[in-house]
């Protein structure tokens, strides 16, 4: 199936793997199709997993995310749309965006998964 831009944001029953390049627009596609769950009620910050390769992208991945919800809500007119962009922008510190590593550790299971590092 030819996977286009629009099907990353409109797809949200499925998984969706992307391969780009560099500087095509993919953080800029996985931040629209987060906030589109927010819009759509479907998800909230505290479900939501975005895990990249550095934290310095982990970083400018939630500012990115950030910086789109507050436009999100200068520019929605629908008043629910309005209330879960600002629960979410309430609740970004729940918001978890870090690299592969530090998902594993400190995802609930990450527990079980320090553990065994050590022994
Ligand atoms: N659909 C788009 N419309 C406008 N600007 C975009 C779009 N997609 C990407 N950009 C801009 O292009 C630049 C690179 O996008 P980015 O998502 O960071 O790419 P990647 O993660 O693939 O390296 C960023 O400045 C971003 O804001
Ligand atoms: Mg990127």
């Amino acid at each position: 199936m030819q996977i286009t831009a629009g099907m990353i944001v409109e797809k949200l029953d499925q998984s969706v793997i992307v391969e780009a390049g560099a500087g095509s627009g993919k953080t800029k596609s996985l931040v629209t199709r987060m906030l589109a769950l927010i819009a759509a009620g479907r998800s909230t910050v505290d479900h939501m997993a975005a895990v990249t390769f550095t934290r310095k992208a982990a970083a400018e991945l939630k500012g990115r995310f950030q910086i789109d919800l507050e436009e999100a809500v200068r520019k929605e007119k629908n008043e629910e749309k309005i209330g879960r962009y600002l629960s979410a922008l309430e609740r970004m510190e729940f918001l978890f965006t870090g690299t592969t590593h530090s998902f594993l550790c400190e995802a609930p299971e990450g527990e079980a998964h320090r553990g065994e590092a050590r022994s």
